[in-house]
């Protein structure tokens, strides 16, 4: 039994067969758009920003647990290794259900080590970052947009995805 958590693109496009989805909950980790991203929402030239886990004590992120379905396992962590190939790994977390249960699962992170890690930045800073980058995934806009609209369909506020959409409006880009 295989639980996929995702917290970014994987919550709007998850692309892999599934069998059960869940709104859930991991502790000690949090939300941050501090991944470079040269291959899906931007260029080398001009990379967007995308978001991967960092770990702080006391935070939660939530997102959506995927069950995927026997015998899926080995094909879908194959697409997802290429998918996520720039800096994600797959790691072992425990995921919260709302109903209280807690299961075992994995999630893609993007460590502080990997070379497309560029950490925070200025509120405006990254905004300008984001709104300039477009790869071949799409405009980086779109990917902060989508996550946000995402997470208000799933009752979840997260102060940076939330802050950086509302300081995208205030300057005009969307
Ligand atoms: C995820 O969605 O879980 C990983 C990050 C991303 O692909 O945006």
């Amino acid at each position: 039994m295989t639980w996929i958590f995702g917290y970014g693109s994987l919550l709007w496009r998850p692309a892999f067969p599934y069998e059960d989805r869940r709104r859930a909950v991991v502790r000690g980790w949090r939300r941050r758009f501090w991944q470079a991203s040269p291959d899906h929402r931007g260029v080398p030239e001009a990379p967007g920003r995308v978001v991967t886990l960092v770990e702080e004590v006391g935070t939660v992120c939530w997102g959506t647990a995927f069950l995927l379905k026997e015998g899926d396992r080995r094909q879908v962590m194959s697409e997802l290794d290429l998918r996520e190939k720039n800096g994600y790994e797959p790691i072992k977390v425990d995921l919260e259900f709302d109903d209280g249960s807690v299961r075992r699962g994995l999630t893609y992170v993007a460590g502080p080590e990997n070379p497309s890690f560029i950490g925070p930045a200025p509120m405006q800073e990254m905004i300008a970052q984001i709104a300039n980058a477009v790869g071949p995934s799409g405009p980086n806009v779109e990917y902060l947009t989508r996550l946000a609209d995402t997470l208000d369909d799933m009752d979840v506020y997260d102060e940076e995805v939330h802050g950086l959409r509302e300081a995208l409006h205030a300057r005009g880009s969307n």
